[in-house]
């Protein structure tokens, strides 16, 4: 019979589960048997997954960095004293030109989607090191390899996260403990909806980067997709790198990118963005 994620996760917190991405990773897991601990800024927003018997809502805001660890910590206590699996996921985008943007809005970015989820990141592993098991899955992004035009902040805060996953490979090597890079392509979720565009000048070719993104976003699988690649890899019990997506950005950009230069790369990049 097939094996079941609750047998090697029985508890499970992901952040951002009211939508997207996060419900459908805290629904895969639900349906895996996994007991959930799902966090939303408003709980409201997880009313349905909160029928489920599984699922405990959570209140975490990840601008508040001290309290939203207290809030993991206390999920940490009633689910046991640590959680078998964290899933970071939580996020959303800002859209606009470096140097037109308040940089408090790009420091902010950074503050939410790097610092404080390498908090959450840094409580989870302290939990996990104790019992000597657990998995640690930080969300980054395709844009960590590819940056996508006018979001330099998204863009960066995904890169950090994608070297902190990297430096935890190495440093959770020969333990019990699996660290997953997951870097999604373009899905259909909220995520477009919720993209602030500060105020300030805009151009042609930002008008046509955001179309390009608005397109691609529209077009992307469904996040159920996201979650089975998840799945699987959380099966395999090993750490390393999930690139999922449609095929183009999950697997022949990536290798195209190895086999190419840069130079041709970013050319590449700036059609692929009607930039060209
Ligand atoms: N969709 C894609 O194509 C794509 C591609 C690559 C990577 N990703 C990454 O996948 C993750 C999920 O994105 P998504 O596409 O599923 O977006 P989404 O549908 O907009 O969902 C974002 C989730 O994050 C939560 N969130 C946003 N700001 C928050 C904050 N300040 N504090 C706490 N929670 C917050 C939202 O919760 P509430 O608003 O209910 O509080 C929501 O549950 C993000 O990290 C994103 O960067 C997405």
């Amino acid at each position: 019979m097939a094996q079941r994620l609750a047998e090697l996760y029985p508890t499970a917190f992901v952040t951002g589960a009211s939508t997207g991405l996060g419900r459908a990773f805290a629904e895969m897991l639900l349906a895996e048997g996994v007991r959930v601990w799902g966090t939303a800024r408003d709980p409201a927003r997880l009313a349905e997954l909160a029928r489920h018997p599984h699922f405990t809502p959570v209140a975490l805001e990840l601008r508040a960095g001290a309290a939203a660890e207290a809030a993991f910590q206390a999920a940490a206590v009633a689910a046991g004293g640590a959680f078998a699996l964290v899933i970071n996921n939580a996020g959303y985008g800002v859209f606009g030109d470096f140097a037109a943007t308040d940089f408090a809005v790009w420091q902010e970015q950074m503050e939410v989607m790097l610092i404080n989820t390498a908090r959450l990141a840094h409580a989870a592993l302290r939990g996990m090191r104790a019992a000597n098991r657990g998995a640690l899955v930080n969300i980054s992004s395709l844009a960590a390899e590819f940056p996508l035009p006018f979001q330099s902040a998204y863009n960066v805060t995904k890169a950090g996260l994608t070297a902190l996953n990297e430096s935890l490979m190495i440093e959770t090597a020969g333990t019990g403990l699996v660290v997953l890079d997951v870097r999604p392509g373009d899905y259909r979720t909220d995520f477009e909806g919720s993209v602030r565009r500060p105020a300030g000048a805009t151009t042609p070719r930002m008008e046509r980067a955001w179309a390009a993104f608005g397109r691609m976003m529209l077009t992307g699988p469904e996040p159920a997709h996201a979650a089975a690649a998840l799945r699987r890899a959380l099966l395999r019990r090993r750490s390393g790198t999930v690139r999922c997506g449609r095929f183009f950005q999950a697997v022949m950009a990536p290798l195209l990118s190895r086999l190419g230069s840069l130079p041709l790369r970013r050319r590449i990049q700036a059609k692929y963005f009607d930039l060209g």
